[in-house]
């Protein structure tokens, strides 16, 4: 587990998980670009949480909705009215502070800024002579919502009229689709509606590095239910994230669960998953219980009926939701933070120290690297990655020693290296070395596929 967030932030810019988005004009502040090997972790973790959440579950269904929706949306699901954080600015030095998070970071935790309201956070400030830390001043304006959505216009005119808003949550393109999936796959409920994409939100104070952003990826997931099942169901999903945090590799001891002291306005029961970062416990997952309320807005506002009938008991009714989100950037950093260790390596002809990714064999953004032991061995080594990088994610390292293109393949988090030496022209055999255990094997070439072909399955 690493411990210092500039720490990771280096490692990820130095071997291509993460760069700084618009890098070479100085940056955009909180925008990321994933490289080559980022890119490759955060799809892996795409896939798995497809696999545990739309594959393997009954009646569940992956959608892919648009970006841009109808404004009328966010009317209905309140955040045209209501999406907002509060702030304030200080008056002396411009800059600009979440409020309710400056509260709780200023009192070590002591007060939850989220439970006080804007009025009871200026009191504070005056009555505490609060500071401002950037510039020591004490003079602030009054505390201040400030909607976190991004607007922008479509058409050719800047009016009112053509406002769109970028979506600030992947969930209401589910709603939105909920009777026409439920209709075209004959679903009873329950059954649920998953989708992977980008969100946007303006945030206030963006930072520690991925993990507050003003654009990033969710993966949500609502099952659509009838009143009275909901709590089960939210009390099973609370249970079902945090197994799939701990399959992935997270700690049991770095994760914990975090009531909400307040209720958004859509939520009757509320949940956070937090992971220990080196920064603090911060939010990967939540579970809400949204009860109707947004199919009921949706309806009121589209005057389309939102209700499920059933045609067993012939009922008709506006279903409950239960959703489970997780923020796939979060994941991927706490990913990494859990994977990393820097290790001694006792009794080794591989040096004294090593960095190494014990990220889970399926997330890994290479299976397998194939090293051959001199440049005269290239052939042989070249078909081996030809023929296995059809089925798995490959690496090919023919430069420096062997035991710095380990290294290499250890801090990259390949769970194997395929070494091609001498003796593979006359055994047909090659070594396989485990990232973990640094323990070697003796494989035959025409083994390989089957010896590989359960290590990476999630
Ligand atoms: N549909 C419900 C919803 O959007 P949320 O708790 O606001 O709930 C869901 O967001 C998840 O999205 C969070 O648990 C977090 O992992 C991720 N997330 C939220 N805001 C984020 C941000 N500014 N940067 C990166 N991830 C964010």
């Amino acid at each position: 587990m690493i411990e210092d967030m500039q720490e990771i932030v280096n490692y990820c810019k130095s071997r291509g998980f993460i760069y700084q988005g618009s890098d070479i004009y100085g940056g955009l502040a909180n925008t990321w670009d994933y490289g080559p090997l980022g890119a490759r972790l955060k799809n892996n973790i795409k896939d798995t949480w497809r696999k545990r959440f739309i594959q393997e579950r009954k009646n569940s269904y992956e959608i892919d909705a648009a970006i841009l929706m109808h404004p009328r949306v966010w009317e209905a699901s309140g955040h045209v009215g209501s999406f907002s954080d509060p702030k304030f600015d200080c008056k002396n030095c411009k800059t600009r502070f979440r409020a309710d998070n400056f509260i709780t970071d200023l009192t070590n935790g002591e007060i939850n800024g989220d439970t006080l309201s804007n009025e009871e956070i200026e009191q504070y400030l005056k009555e505490h002579n609060v500071k401002c830390p950037v510039c020591g001043k004490s003079d602030f304006t009054d505390v201040r919502k400030f909607n976190l959505m991004f607007e922008t216009y479509r058409g050719s005119v800047d009016d009112e009229k053509s406002v769109v808003y970028l979506r600030p949550e992947n969930a209401q393109g589910e709603y939105v689709n909920f009777l026409n999936v439920q209709r075209t796959t004959r679903s009873k409920l329950p059954f649920s509606i998953g989708q992977v994409g980008k969100a946007f939100r303006n945030e206030i104070t963006p930072g520690n590095f991925t993990f507050r952003t003003i654009e990033f990826e969710q993966m949500e997931f609502q099952i659509f239910c009838k009143e009275g099942t909901d709590s089960a169901i939210y009390a099973e999903f609370k249970e079902y994230a945090k197994q799939y945090f701990i399959d992935l590799g997270l700690k049991e001891e770095n994760l914990r669960f975090h009531n909400h002291d307040k209720l958004a306005h859509y939520a009757k029961e509320a949940c956070d998953i937090e992971f220990k970062f080196p920064f603090g416990w911060g939010e990967l997952n939540g579970t809400h219980n949204r009860t109707n309320f947004d199919l009921k807005r949706h309806q009121e506002y589209s005057g389309k009926a939102m209700e499920y009938f059933n045609n067993e008991t012939n009922e008709r009714f506006i279903p409950y939701i239960i959703e489970s989100t997780v923020g796939a950037d979060r994941l991927v950093l706490a990913v990494l933070c859990q994977a990393y260790e820097e290790e001694k390596i006792a009794n080794s002809e591989e040096g004294d120290t090593r960095i190494v990714l014990h990220i889970h064999p399926a997330l890994a953004p290479y299976k397998i690297a194939i090293l051959p032991l001199s440049k005269k061995l290239n052939e042989k080594a070249e078909e081996i990655y030809k023929n296995l990088s059809k089925i798995f994610a490959c690496d090919y390292d023919e430069a420096g020693s062997i035991g710095k293109r380990y290294r290499r393949q250890d801090e990259i988090g390949t769970p194997y290296c395929i070494t091609v030496d001498f003796e593979t022209e006359n055994d047909n055999s090659v070594t396989i070395r485990d990232r973990d255990t640094m323990e070697q094997v003796r494989v035959t070439i025409d083994e390989l596929e089957n010896w590989f072909n359960k290590k990476f399955s999630f």
